[in-house]
């Protein structure tokens, strides 16, 4: 089971975007795959047609412990299903806010199904902070997928969700290793993309090699910039099911490819229990 977190603390700049449909397209090539919405705006739900009232089961009953994953867990198309979000996750940092061992909730949350090894891919879309919900999802993960919109500023938030995730590695998840940057909303053939994504070529390269992000790849695909993309989320469909051959479309079954080529980062057996006492 692959456990993949897409993050990044800027929020407009894909999250959602490429969470739904990385994993719509994962599900469409016969992958089982479930999105764990993590964001109390509750986006990539309603992308996928849920609408997440008072009474449904959310990730927020999950944390709370009320239920579990399974029990909130929804199914939206064939291989895909989706634990929503609603604004009561707004709630969740100050509920757990001196609980021992927080950052660990979605981890034990999920461990059962690690040990049935029930889907192929479990993708988090994380909120727009580095706040109590991402360090859950960046400690219940193996894989961080981090989003990028190339523009000037770009950069600078990186080095600092960088070093968070060197923060949750050394202190929380020895097993957490950024896989890749994907480009987004990216505007080919402009200067400033080119230049941004040479930066980042250059950071990753001079990278130390004991780093979490020391074999993360510049994924090939651009995300293009497609209005398709802006108005699949009001139909409450992904991409594949509004229109299936527009360029959105075909940039996220790239990516999606490339991510399914990537073999999940492996370690030795001795390393492979999380540092929980160390929190
Ligand atoms: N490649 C793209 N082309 C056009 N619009 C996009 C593209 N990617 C995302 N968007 C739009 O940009 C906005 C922000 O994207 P979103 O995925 O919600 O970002 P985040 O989850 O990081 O806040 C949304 O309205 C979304 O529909
Ligand atoms: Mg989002």
């Amino acid at each position: 089971m692959r456990t993949i977190a897409v993050m990044n603390q800027k929020g407009g700049v894909g999250k959602t975007t490429s969470s739904v449909n990385i994993a719509a397209a994962l599900a469409k090539s016969g992958n089982k795959v479930c999105i764990i919405d993590l964001d109390p705006q509750g986006h990539a739900s309603l992308h996928l047609g849920l609408e997440c009232g008072a009474g449904t089961l959310s990730i927020y009953d999950v944390f709370a412990e009320r239920t579990t994953a399974d029990q909130a867990r929804q199914l939206v198309a064939e291989n895909l299903s989706v634990v929503p979000s609603n604004i009561d996750l707004a709630a969740i940092e100050v509920e757990l806010a001196g609980m021992q061992h927080r950052e660990f909730v979605l981890r034990d949350a999920l461990q059962h199904w690690h040990d049935q090894n029930r889907f192929d891919y479990v993708i988090m879309d994380c909120p727009p902070s580095l706040g109590v919900l991402t360090i859950n999802a960046l400690c219940a993960v193996k894989e961080v997928l981090i989003p990028l919109q190339p523009h000037f500023f770009a950069l600078q938030g990186l080095s600092k969700l960088f070093e968070t995730t060197a923060l949750v590695t050394r202190r929380l998840n020895r097993q957490l290793k950024v896989s890749g940057v994907a480009l987004c909303m990216y505007e080919s053939g402009t200067r400033l993309a080119a230049d941004v994504t040479e930066d980042l070529r250059h950071f990753l390269a001079t990278s130390d090699g004991d780093t979490p992000w020391a074999d993360a790849k510049i994924f090939r695909t651009r995300i293009r910039r497609n209005i398709k993309l802006a108005e699949a989320p009001s139909f409450g469909q992904s991409i594949f099911g509004y229109a299936s051959t527009c360029p959105g479309a075909r940039d996220y079954a790239g990516l999606a490819e490339e991510l399914a080529a990537m073999s999940e980062v492996s370690l030795p057996e001795n390393e492979n229990t999380a540092v929980s006492d160390a929190a």
